[in-house]
């Protein structure tokens, strides 16, 4: 037999994506483009107000129109006890409105017709008699004593504070803070954004009255959490539900939580007996869907009068929206806020957090971010430029001075990390080479003294993803670990199946190229499924850049065992003891002989035809892999901007952007995904915003208002790298794909604040929009 072997697209291989072939032909397969016999459609009834009681649903018109089969109401709900359902973090959430509207775009009613159009008509012949309240639109105003109560559903909730959470050391700041020679203060807010991903959520409920067995077609980044939280809410059993994850238009978040949509939906098959899809609009999904960030944050870095950062206190507020919806490990009430002492080197910290109901969606997800990590992130890169003007110093030379050294990892942090390894100091330099900073630096010098405004921006982001440690991190108690099952069949072609689920992040390619390396079974020949519960071992999804870590991890050691097992059969083929066996990727052979070998083709053959007696047949296994650790990738971006001072206009010049993710599986998507998440922290920066008016009408409900960037806005990126392994995963990779969009909009924004350092400009907050800076520059006297 031959012993030759084919492994194309082992780990460092840009190898092409395996899925692209089907998306670039339209021959994806999206939750809208699932029809089912008989399916009908649903539309919802949102609440045209922020706060409001709800008197009367008048639902006779509806019920007589066109086409119509059932229009569902919260009292229906509730007489199925489901007009409330748990959220993600421990609190209650309506599914439809029985009581009271808490947000403008909350769930009223739902009508389900044979077509959408005889739905959304229906849909608007539902009277709804609604008494209006005053309605709370910021944390502020929700602490006013006077504040109109918000969750007057919930028995003991008095006021409209949903948590206190603290992380860090008080008094052993309070002590730093108070031997300091400078304090640097900042207070700034993170707004409101949307992940926006191109398709909305969505899904196709189809309970089967015969078998009881309830299949759910679902937009969902985490499908076996849900059909758990699914069998708990609706009391159907388990195994009799069914979560399938089609191919995903986007998530970044968007898809983690469980949505009254799904609940409406499925209650309604269930009814009905009928499959009953549910799509919302752009509109519903702005509106109502998880909404990201909205922190409202006051930092203090004290130094000394070298510039030696000696503590770091910061205090957030966070505006929950109407119900606590956060997707989030239950341990961490503003997420993994804590983080926040970032790559520095702080001795001691303390945070404190308050989280505030208001009359605004809930959801609080981890838009391309690890729980909160993004706040962190820009507060302590713009604190750390701020600091570095006020002092004087160069923002590079004061970050390099601060920055954990090589040699301190694995570093505890102040308010309890352990960073598993990095290499700031190499990162900084690589960028600041790339961009030719001390050229750059002079010339903005020049630029300046011929009265044009520029400025160079810089943030070195440090990054915790790769949720969790399963006894630290949990959601709803379910640990978050996550799984890969391997079946090599006999013809040597692969099957891996795995509890994460790809929404255009290219696991069918990166996660085939483990196994290539693990096995030496060629990336062509590894299928890879995602996203059906019914087939795919249990894992807690994609999210929070956990694929690589958690699930990648989880494909390695399960191809390892396959390789324990392959192993044995090899000796038995050879007729060779297996301690004289030798592995090179793909086969086995005798040590010092190197053509007595056998392929793992070979071996895979064997395993089904030609086994050492007593051996079990078959060459598969499944791993569920506990990170002992979270991985720590890092890496400094560097930007370059021209402002317009008639027109307060911002124009990104040079975009640098060094990332160290360690071992890198695919270089060609990791870069894909670099350029993808620069691209969404340009848009948070300079474009998108989520608001609202005094009466808590959503400001940003549509993508004339929402504004997201195209090519054309887009600016250019210039990419470097370095390679730090994590010396826990067994691969050494660590996460990236919300690096660039968590470490970005700080570099964005700290290079306007240095061409607007001259006009004394101290903060600025996102999106810089034109106006903004065109007052800022008018209020400091320039008139041109
Ligand atoms: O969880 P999610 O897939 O969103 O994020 P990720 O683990 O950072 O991976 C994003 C994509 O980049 C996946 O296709 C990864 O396998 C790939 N990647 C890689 O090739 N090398 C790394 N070190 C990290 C991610």
């Amino acid at each position: 037999m031959a012993t030759e072997v084919h492994m194309h697209g082992r780990i460092g291989e840009s190898i092409k994506r395996k899925e692209d072939a089907r998306f670039i032909r339209g021959k994806g397969n999206y939750l809208d483009d699932i029809e089912l016999p008989g399916m009908l459609h649903m539309a919802i009834l949102r609440s045209p107000h922020a706060h409001a009681r709800v008197k009367s649903v008048d639902t006779a018109a509806a019920s007589a129109m066109p086409g119509v089969i059932a229009v569902v109401t919260g009292e229906l709900m509730a007489q199925h006890k489901l007009a409330w359902m748990p959220t993600l973090s421990y609190d209650t959430q309506a599914v439809l409105a029985t009581d009271k509207v808490r947000f403008q775009g909350q769930e009223v009613a739902a009508v389900v017709a044979e077509t959408l159009y005889q739905a959304e008509d229906a849909r608007d012949a539902i009277v709804v008699d609604y008494d209006v309240l005053p309605a709370v639109t910021s944390p502020d105003q929700a602490k006013q004593s006077g504040a109109a109560l918000i969750r007057d559903d919930k028995e003991n909730q008095k006021d409209n504070h949903i948590y206190h959470w603290e992380s860090g050391d008080k008094d052993t700041t309070q002590a730093a803070f108070a031997k300091a020679d400078k304090v640097v203060r900042l207070h700034t807010f993170y707004p409101r954004c949307h992940p926006a991903p191109l398709e909305t959520c969505g899904c196709i409920a189809d309970v089967n009255g015969a078998t009881g067995k309830a299949t759910i077609y679902m937009t969902s980044q985490a499908p076996h959490a849900i059909r758990t939280v699914f069998a708990l809410v609706t009391g159907l059993p388990e195994q009799n539900i069914r979560v399938i994850s089609p191919d995903i238009g986007g998530g970044f978040g968007n898809k983690v939580p469980v949505y009254p949509g799904y609940v409406v939906a499925t209650a309604a098959s269930l009814l009905i007996g009928r499959p009953v899809k549910w799509v919302e609009d752009r509109n519903e999904n702005l509106i109502s869907t998880g909404y990201a960030r909205d922190f409202h944050m006051t930092g203090d870095l004290a130094v000394d009068k070298d510039g030696k950062m000696l503590a770091l206190r910061v205090h957030l507020d966070s505006d929950n929206g109407a119900f606590f919806a956060d997707a989030q490990p239950t341990k961490f009430k503003a997420g993994l806020f804590h983080i926040v002492t970032g790559s520095y080197d702080i001795p001691t910290a303390h945070i404190t957090a308050d989280g505030y109901y208001t009359n605004k969606a809930p959801g609080g997800v981890a838009y391309r971010c690890s729980f909160r990590v993004t706040e962190a992130s820009y507060m302590i890169e713009r604190l750390v430029t701020n600091a570095a003007i006020e002092l004087g110093i160069d923002q590079a030379e004061f970050r390099k001075q601060n920055f954990i050294r090589k040699d301190q990892f694995p570093y505890h942090s102040a308010t309890g990390w352990v960073y598993d390894s990095g290499d700031y100091h190499r990162a900084m330099d690589v960028a600041l080479d790339q961009l030719g900073y001390k050229e750059m630096r002079k010339d903005v010098e020049a630029r300046r003294k011929k009265g044009e405004v520029t400025g160079i921006g810089i943030a070195s982001f440090t990054e915790v993803v790769g949720a969790g440690h399963g006894a630290d991190f949990d959601i709803l108690g379910l640990r978050m670990f996550d799984s890969a099952e391997l079946r090599v069949h006999p013809t040597g072609k692969a099957m891996l199946r795995m509890g994460t689920k790809s929404q255009g992040q290219g696991h069918e390619t990166t996660f085939a190229q483990i196994v290539t390396e693990e096995l030496g079974i060629p990336a062509a020949d590894v299928a890879v499924e995602e996203g059906d519960t019914d087939t795919a071992p249990y894992g807690l999804g994609t999210y929070a850049s956990r694929s690589t870590p958690v699930a990648g991890a989880a494909t390695a050691m399960v191809a390892r065992k396959l390789r324990d097992k392959a192993r044995k059969i090899a000796a038995h083929l050879l007729e060779a003891d297996e301690a004289d066996l030798e592995w090179e990727t793909g086969r086995f052979y005798v040590k010092g002989s190197p053509d007595k070998a056998k392929t793992i083709q070979e071996i895979a053959f064997a395993a089904y035809t030609n086994l050492p007696e007593g051996m079990e047949a078959g060459l598969e296994g499944v791993h569920y892999y506990d990170p002992p650790n979270m991985t720590y990738p890092f890496g400094t971006y560097a930007v370059v901007v021209d402002i317009d001072k008639g027109t307060g206009q911002v124009k990104v010049r040079r975009v640098v952007a060094v990332d160290d993710c360690g071992v890198r599986i695919n270089p060609m998507i990791v870069e894909g995904q670099i350029h993808g998440g620069l691209t969404e922290g340009f848009g948070i920066a300079f474009m998108e915003l989520i608001t609202f008016d005094a009466d808590g009408n959503c400001i940003g409900s549509n993508f004339m208002d929402y504004l997201l960037p195209t090519a054309w806005e887009t600016p250019r990126f210039e990419l470097g790298e370095t390679v730090t392994p994590s010396p826990h995963h067994p691969l050494g990779a660590k996460g990236v794909g919300e690096s660039p969009t968590v470490g970005s909009p700080a570099a964005y924004v700290n290079a306007v604040i240095d061409a607007l350092t001259p006009y004394g400009v101290k903060n600025i907050d996102m999106p810089v929009t034109s106006d903004k800076v065109w007052a800022a520059l008018r209020a400091a006297g320039v008139n041109e």
